[in-house]
């Protein structure tokens, strides 16, 4: 458990870093994308009316899933919950059984009630597994991967994979009752100016490695304080008295750069990268999300199924992260973007 807490893969392997949401300036290829994006999305619809008789097959024809599917499990919180779901609906979609390597439950596990049965090390070390490299989106491809032994690798996070078993995902990450209580006993404890909130605004702003590594490897910029005031400035103009629930592991900077003046500003997170369930309870327990940039934020947003405030365009249009990241594939299309003040890089 404790070595994937490990401080992130930068610079051995500064691809793994990618995975991540962005939003990003897609000049004409972003028109083509949403085109290829909405008949991808058109067929995977196809296949989920296609494959729901068949618990029906069970009946008349009891048929064992053949093989073992599993995928790697790299990076935190936010990653292996994109590999979990991943996972979890490209199996579905091509009838095989999905097993979880041990270090993706011992993260996922004491946080969510997830189901997939654990491929202990000893089994897994006696098959040759064929490796099937993902993409962040879905891809035509995917429906049919053939092998019976196939361990999916990649990073992949993003809704086009599994938003069609949106309820299914929803239950594999169900809070375990006691980390959704200690949230919810948090949350219930909080005023502004003497009077219970309406609204509960959950904030997460990424930093970290982050801070470095999008100036330095991506040509890009993490959320600034403008973001911030903008972001919070949104719902304050929709909510009348919402509360902001700030988590971060950057938690100084956040005191220093978001306004609590107002008294509807709460510092809440503990910032440990090392036990993150008690900021991500506190998140999806909210009702709405701000997020910066992440995978752990994009998951916050899910969960908490409300309305999204993203951070758009953060990378100058020739990062190397456009070639490997859509964002159209990584935020929903009913997300706000605000987008980045690139100006800091234009400086250099
Ligand atoms: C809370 O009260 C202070 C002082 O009266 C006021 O300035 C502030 O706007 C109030 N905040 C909210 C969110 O109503
Ligand atoms: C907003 O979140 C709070 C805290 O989880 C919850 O008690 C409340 O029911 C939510 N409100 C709505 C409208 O969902
Ligand atoms: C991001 O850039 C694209 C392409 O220039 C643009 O269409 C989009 O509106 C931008 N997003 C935001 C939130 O500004």
């Amino acid at each position: 458990m404790l070595s994937m807490q490990a401080p992130f893969f930068f610079p051995t392997a500064p691809f793994l870093l990618f995975v991540f949401a962005a939003s990003t300036i897609f000049h004409l290829q972003q028109r083509l994308g949403k085109i290829q994006h909405t008949w991808e999305f058109e067929t995977l619809e196809l296949v989920t009316t296609e494959t729901s008789p068949s618990p029906r097959l069970g009946h008349q024809t009891s048929p064992q899933l053949k093989g073992m599917w599993t995928i790697n499990a790299i990076g935190r919180l936010g990653n292996q919950m994109g590999e979990y779901a991943t996972l979890y609906a490209l199996a579905k979609m091509n009838r095989r059984p999905a097993f979880i390597p041990p270090q993706m439950h011992s993260t996922l596990a004491p946080i969510f009630r997830i189901t997939l049965p654990v491929l202990h090390d000893s089994t897994a070390s006696q098959i040759s597994w064929q490796n099937y490299h993902l993409n962040d989106w879905m891809e035509e491809q995917y429906r049919h991967i053939p092998g019976e032994y196939v361990r999916l690798t990649g990073y992949p996070c993003s809704w086009t994979f599994y938003h069609h078993l949106r309820a299914e995902i929803l239950q594999e990450f169900t809070l375990h009752d006691h980390v959704r209580k200690e949230a919810q006993n948090f949350l219930r404890g909080l005023q502004v100016n003497g009077s219970r909130p309406s609204t509960y605004i959950g904030v997460h702003v990424r930093r970290g490695d982050y801070v470095h590594v999008m100036p330095n490897v991506w040509k890009g910029v993490v959320a600034d304080r403008r973001y911030l005031e903008q972001a919070l400035d949104w719902f304050r103009a929709r909510y009348s008295s919402p509360i902001f629930v700030v988590t971060s592991n950057g938690m100084a900077w956040c005191r220093e750069n978001i306004d609590a003046s107002r008294g509807d500003v709460v510092f809440a997170g503990s910032g440990i990268e090392g036990s993150p369930a008690k900021d991500f309870a506190l998140l999806t327990q909210c009702n709405h999300t701000i997020m910066t940039i992440g995978t752990f934020g994009i998951w916050a947003a899910y969960l908490a199924g409300g309305e999204t405030i993203y951070l758009a365009n953060y990378t100058l249009p020739d990062s190397p992260f456009l070639k490997l990241f859509k964002p159209e594939a990584a935020f929903l299309p009913e997300w706000v973007g605000i987008a980045a003040d690139l100006s800091p890089l234009l400086k250099h």
